[in-house]
């Protein structure tokens, strides 16, 4: 897998319910091109995806390896659930579908643990919830992943999920202060079921938080879903 110059591209790949976003990062995973991005084809079906997918490697120049964020539970390359994009994704082989448009390796995780990856300090427990088209999150004991968390679809209030209560459609529907007084009630439901030491906030819409947050919370910029693709691959060189 080496190159002649060393130089391992990593292109990281975050699947949306909404946009598709691509990048190269170095070995190190710092960005090596622009972050490109194109609207989530409708209906969001595997092949369409894909195709749009290659459309945007196309731009990014040279790469040796993928690591994707796909937003639904993601076990060995297969995506299992997909709520905000299709139902023909349960049950297919992402990875090795991919792998044979892009014609390289290709490894997938949910979305929110990628983001995670590129945002977490790696001690002690560790939240990190996505706002976007869905409601990500995932979990982190002392850096080590707890894979699928899956909290959207569970119960928060008033008989609605986080994702009901606090995804994108009930954002553009209830608007931003009420979106923002739930997110304070979620965060800090949040705290009282996990006790983590740090809560990061980062998706689509987390610039639209403007409510106070507690000193161990934290907002992350959306490019981190991006940057923590090269974390999937930390066990090569
Ligand atoms: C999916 C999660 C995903 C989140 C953000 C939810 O609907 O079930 O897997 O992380 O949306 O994309």
């Amino acid at each position: 897998m080496v190159e002649e110059n060393g130089a391992i591209r990593t292109l990281s790949i975050d699947i949306g319910g909404s946009g598709v976003k691509v990048m190269v990062l170095d070995r190190q995973g710092k960005p090596l091109t622009e972050r490109a991005r194109a609207e989530t084809p409708q209906p969001a079906k595997p092949d369409s995806v894909i195709n749009a997918i290659e459309t945007l490697a196309a731009t990014q120049g040279e790469f040796h390896r993928v690591s994707v964020g796909f937003p639904g539970v993601v076990r060995r390359g297969i995506t299992e659930t997909a709520v905000n994009l299709h139902s023909s994704w349960i049950g297919f082989d992402l990875a090795t579908a991919l792998s044979k448009s892009l014609n390289a390796p290709v490894r997938v995780i949910n979305d929110a643990d990628m983001q995670g990856l590129g945002a977490i300090s790696g001690k002690g427990v560790e939240l990190v919830v996505t706002l976007g088209t869905g409601f990500g999150s995932a979990l982190f004991v002392d850096g080590k992943l707890v894979p699928n968390l899956e909290m959207g679809h569970h119960q928060f209030r008033k008989d609605e999920t986080y994702e009901e209560q606090l995804g994108r459609a009930t954002l553009d529907k209830v608007g931003e202060k009420k979106w923002n007084k739930r997110l304070e009630k979620a965060i800090a439901s949040l705290e009282h079921l996990f006790n983590y030491d740090y809560l990061y906030i980062g998706g689509g819409e987390a610039e639209k938080v403007n409510i106070k947050l507690p000193d161990n919370v934290k907002i992350i910029s959306n490019i981190t879903g991006l940057l923590g693709g090269i974390a999937l691959w930390r066990d090569e060189v």
